[in-house]
């Protein structure tokens, strides 16, 4: 019973073996596998925003359209691969199998959903969120983490009317504590009144 069934499954076993190895590497030389960036990407207005899209093959099109809202759609490119292109604000830079889409300085006009309809061996659609927020926001917002706001002051230490904003608290909390240390010194050097009824007690 048993060699039957052993006789019968080696064949089998056999040709698998034989085709498994021939059939991987023709799937992987085959399939683009495409890897995109996913989600949604966050930058602070006039600040650079990349996104990408690799595959294992050659692109040979891409086109990409940015949703802005649900009922407005445009194409922003429809180019042949590879090659540079420049259209707008942005830039698109297409090598192999890598493509990316660069903003150099971010405007609230390009905020949207990006749609990439890439052509390798096969067609893929792939989307990526672009979020654009405006630094002030993020800057008086409660919610953001201390670092997101330590950051946004660093890169947009430049910005003028921020530090307008920062310099006034500044200065408040640098007065404060000289005011605090000025008092506390008095204090020592007077005695507290506690300390002097103490001193007068043991005369
Ligand atoms: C996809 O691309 C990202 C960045 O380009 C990389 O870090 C990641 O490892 C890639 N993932 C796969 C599955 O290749
Ligand atoms: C790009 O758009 C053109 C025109 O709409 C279309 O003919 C072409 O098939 C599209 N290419 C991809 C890769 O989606
Ligand atoms: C963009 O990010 C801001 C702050 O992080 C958030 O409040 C807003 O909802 C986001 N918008 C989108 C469309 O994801």
């Amino acid at each position: 019973m048993l060699t039957s069934v052993s006789t019968l499954l080696t064949p089998r076993i056999f040709w698998v073996l034989l085709f498994l190895p021939a059939f991987r590497s023709a799937q992987s030389g085959t399939w683009d596998n495409p890897n995109c960036t996913s989600g949604v990407v966050s930058v602070l207005r006039g600040q650079p925003a990349t996104m990408s899209c690799s595959i294992s093959n050659a692109f040979s099109h891409i086109n990409i359209s940015l949703k802005a809202n649900p009922t407005a759609s445009k194409l922003i490119f429809n180019v042949k691969a590879p090659g540079n292109y420049c259209q707008d604000g942005w830039q698109l830079s297409i090598r192999e199998g890598e493509a990316y889409l660069v903003i150099e300085e971010a405007l609230d006009t390009q905020a949207g959903q990006y749609k990439w309809s890439l052509k390798g061996r096969q067609r893929h659609i792939r989307i990526t969120t672009l979020n654009i927020s405006d630094p002030q926001d993020l800057l008086l917002t409660p919610s953001a983490g201390p670092e997101r706001k330590l950051r946004s002051l660093q890169t947009e230490s430049q910005d003028k009317s921020q530090t307008q904003v920062v310099f006034p608290i500044l200065a408040l909390v640098v007065i404060l504590a000289l005011a605090l240390i000025c008092m506390l010194a008095w204090r020592q050097r007077r005695g507290s009144p506690l300390s002097r009824l103490r001193q007068v007690r043991r005369l």
